[in-house]
């Protein structure tokens, strides 16, 4: 069954879009060719302008000839140094009502670059985009959350997290919500555990200078993680306004308590460039939590993420209770059944049943249903996150971002806690043994189904 895609509302006026912090990876991986994506589609309009800013000096030309961008696009992209004077130049530009700051920019200068923009004239008009990381504990987080706040309220800030704008990570709420058949067994009485893995093949490869100060917990688990678990457990929002949705997503934030947390470290790690001799950061994390509510007190939840592991994936799986009485004896064959939400490589939800052998003797076998956007959205372009989250900043729809409450939360959360635990050394391309034992659902068995 193919879906239409509904409800997309072109972003008409024209726009001037800001990224600043322009010459660094972030704006030549994603942000430049998800413009590009964006324009081409005509979801910018062509009168909307796109101008990169830095230290170094470009020229208009110099600066577009970075990207492998071609034709209108080109001519919409412009460079100006520094903020100053940014103003000035947009207007020679144009007169553009709606203005994107993207901050793609070392997180300690995000606070001091919010007020060179307010100084520099931006207000209303403009809606500020912060990337991750946004603090590094709770105090860092609210002391900053408290400087952005004397120039600009909440409503004009945009902290992004691009794993709430994946696809499959949007469908968790419409699975979730658009579908009667999954409330009523969505609670402790049915659901063993919730487990939610975020493996990454690459190390930590030229980002050694960030990765170092950060580590795993607070690079992946603090927001990612965190925010695919809360959308995986809140309660419905009354609607779908943005507000309605990140209270739900805070009552699981407060409910939230980690009880275990094991680190670890890939070999050669510390032979990084890069990397500080002295070390203790870590590049895989397991954590077990609860979360203290009606809902889901007495189903644990595994989390697991790492660098240089076997395989890249992301996946969340809900294991369901055996049935409380064995029909089926001996039960070879049963498996409790699960539901795998495949957020990447592939994207997809999956349900694991019992199934009949076909056959004359009664054989039981594991069996699949699948829901792959490869068939049932083929010829539907999946969009990168970062389309979605520009667009949406530029609409000024708050739903996929990330507020100063949850994210404050968050890391009080984890306040501590990387320092209370060991480390353990695993091989590159491989999976460390578990901390927790045999609880992981096998996530390798759903792989190569979607
Ligand atoms: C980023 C982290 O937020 O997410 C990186 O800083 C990580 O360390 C990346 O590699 C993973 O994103 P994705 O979309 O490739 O899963």
């Amino acid at each position: 069954m193919k879906f239409k895609m509904a409800g997309m509302i072109p972003a008409k006026e024209k726009s001037a879009i800001v990224i600043l912090g322009a010459s660094g990876d972030l704006a030549r991986r994603k942000l430049i060719p998800a413009l590009s994506v964006l324009r081409e589609q005509e979801l910018i309009s062509k009168d909307s302008i796109i101008i990169g800013e830095g230290r170094s000096d470009f020229t208009d030309e110099s600066f577009r000839d970075r990207f492998e961008i071609c034709g209108d696009f080109r001519e919409q992209l412009f460079y100006h140094q520094g903020i100053d004077g940014m103003k000035e130049f947009i207007k020679t530009k144009g007169d553009f009502k709606k203005i994107i700051a993207f901050l793609s920019l070392p997180p300690s200068s995000y606070s001091s670059t919010v007020e060179k923009l307010y100084n520099e004239g931006f207000r209303e008009e403009v809606n500020i985009v912060i990337e991750k990381p946004f603090g590094r504990d709770y105090k860092s987080a609210h002391e900053l959350n408290e400087s952005i706040h004397r120039f600009y309220p909440e409503s004009q800030i945009f902290r992004s997290d691009h794993y709430l704008a994946k696809e499959a990570v949007q469908n968790i709420l419409i699975f979730r919500f658009a579908n009667s058949i999954f409330e009523a067994s969505w609670n402790s009485t049915y659901i063993e555990s919730i487990q939610i893995n975020a493996f990454e093949t690459i190390g930590v490869e030229e980002r050694a200078g960030y990765f170092d100060q950060a580590g795993s917990i607070r690079d992946m688990v603090q927001n990612h993680l965190l925010q695919m678990l809360c959308l995986t457990t809140m309660d419905p929002p009354v609607s779908l306004d943005p507000e309605d949705i990140k209270s739900q997503k805070i009552n699981i934030l407060k409910a939230i308590e980690i009880e275990e947390i094991s680190r670890g470290r890939y070999d050669g790690y510390l032979d990084e460039k890069g990397v500080a001799e002295d070390s203790d950061t870590e590049t895989w994390a397991e954590l077990k939590l609860k979360i203290n509510n009606h809902r889901w007190a007495g189903t644990p939840v595994y989390i697991r993420t790492g660098k240089a592991l076997d395989r890249k994936g992301t996946e969340i799986g809900l294991r369901f209770r055996k049935r409380p009485h064995a029909l089926y004896n001996p039960p070879a064959g049963t498996a409790p059944n699960e539901i795998i939400f495949k957020v990447q490589p592939s994207e997809g939800i999956i349900l694991q049943l019992t199934g009949k052998n076909p056959g004359m003797e009664l054989q039981l076998a594991r069996t699949d249903m699948a829901f792959c956007y490869n068939d049932s959205f083929a010829g539907n372009n999946i969009p990168e996150a970062y389309q979605k989250l520009l667009l949406d900043a530029l609409r000024g729809d708050h739903t996929l971002f990330v507020s100063a409450a949850e994210t404050e939360l968050a890391w009080k959360k984890l306040q501590g806690l990387p320092k209370t635990v060991g480390m353990i050394e695993y091989e590159k391309g491989t999976v460390p043994d578990s901390v927790f034992g045999d609880i992981w659902i096998n996530f390798e068995n759903y792989v190569g189904i979607c």
